[in-house]
């Protein structure tokens, strides 16, 4: 028995859920797994209901499931609330609580999306990799922390145990996949880099398998849009990683597109790493694939039943491959349809 808890949130977020859980409940059927999804208020739904982002109650259940399935928070209407409340400071303490210390995603182009980048499409084409950003470390969270008039500055720290548990994800991640990992860091000019690096290639006797490559991080946000399909699975440090994800998900296409899994030692959060959209939320436009490959990944990560993964991704495809397009990701001679269209295609394909 899986026990998800569903956490809808604002504005296209519960639209592109109910995407999701539609695969969730077709895939169980099919297979005949008992999965359980219980659905939580949080973001500006919970506090329109509560008058609190992130309840004790909806914190409670996230602790005590297999993993939770994010949709999106914030919008408008919650913009003037003070900090500590916005819907960002509730999901930065969600994945506080949960220790949610590796963040995955990937950048795979789809065949059929090929011409949707800002990269030529031979460049381009086959694009498949991994980028694993350390979350809870680093310069984030590193202390002394501040600035007066005449300074600013933060820590880049990492502690031994935090470095070599990212590391073994990562050399996992590898063996399930083309065994190549690059670490990037900036042992050139940083200490804390250094260390990052003595610790990778400490961890690396364990996984004698897999390729481990050094990079320097300019480098490697060079060799990115240069040569995407060098890669297979990249584990960076919180800073560069923050930058780096966001530049390997760009170079595939569309936000509407993107998945990504938070992962802990004992919780796992699932979530598309697009927002509210606010501008189309209530219209039925939404493109739910994002959400829907972050199943995907739940299916792989948590419930490691990675042939039904592989089976999300290929129904993705095949669908897009079929001509069915959400407006974001459309070519002026693609049939645009709507979120629940495109996720009924989904389903059948599944
Ligand atoms: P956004 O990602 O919500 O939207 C940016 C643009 O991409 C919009 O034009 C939107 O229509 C489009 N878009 C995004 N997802 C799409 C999808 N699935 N299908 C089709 N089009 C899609 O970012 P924006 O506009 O900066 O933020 C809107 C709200 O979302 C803000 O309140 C922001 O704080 C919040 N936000 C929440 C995040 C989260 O919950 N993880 C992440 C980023 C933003
Ligand atoms: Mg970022």
């Amino acid at each position: 028995m899986f026990k998800i808890v569903s956490l809808p949130g604002d504005g296209i977020g519960p639209e592109v859920v109910a995407g999701a859980i539609r695969v969730i409940n077709a895939l169980a059927d099919k297979h005949r797994l008992e999965i359980s999804i219980d659905e939580h208020p949080f973001g500006g739904a919970s506090y329109d209901l509560h008058g609190d982002m992130l309840t004790e109650e909806t914190l409670e259940a996230c602790k005590n499931c297999d993993a939770v399935l994010l949709g999106a928070v914030g919008g408008p209407k919650w913009e003037n609330l003070p900090h500590d409340k916005k819907p960002e400071a509730a999901l930065l303490r969600l994945r506080k609580e949960l220790e949610l210390f590796a963040n995955f995603r990937p950048a795979k182009v789809y065949d059929a999306l090929v011409n949707a980048s800002s990269l030529k499409a031979d460049i381009l084409s086959g694009t498949d990799f991994m980028v694993i950003r350390e979350l809870t470390g680093g310069i984030y969270f590193g202390q002394p922390r501040g600035y007066d008039d005449n300074r600013g500055w933060n820590t880049m720290v990492y502690e031994h145990h935090e470095v070599e548990r990212i590391a073994r994800l990562a050399f996992d991640a590898a063996m399930k996949r083309k065994k190549k990992l690059v670490s990037i860091d900036k042992a050139n000019v940083l200490e804390s880099s250094q260390f990052w690096r003595n610790i990778v290639h400490e961890v690396h006797k364990d996984f004698p398998e897999v390729e481990l490559t050094d990079m320097y991080v300019d480098n490697a946000a060079m060799q990115i849009v240069r040569d995407p399909k060098q890669f297979d699975v990249i584990v960076t440090k919180n800073l560069f990683g923050d930058i780096l994800s966001d530049i390997s998900g760009m170079i595939t296409g569309s936000l509407g597109m993107l998945p990504s899994a938070s992962i802990g030692t004992t919780h796992a959060m699932y979530e598309p790493i697009h927002g509210s959209a606010p501008d189309i939320a209530g219209q039925n436009k939404a493109n739910p694939i994002a959400t829907i490959a972050s199943v995907a990944m739940m299916f792989e990560h948590t419930f490691c039943m990675k042939n039904i993964a592989d089976d999300i991704y290929q129904a993705i495809e095949q669908t897009l491959a079929s001509g069915l397009r959400t407006a974001d990701i459309a070519q002026p001679r693609d049939r645009v349809v709507s979120t629940t269209e495109i996720t009924d295609a989904i389903v059948a394909n599944l």
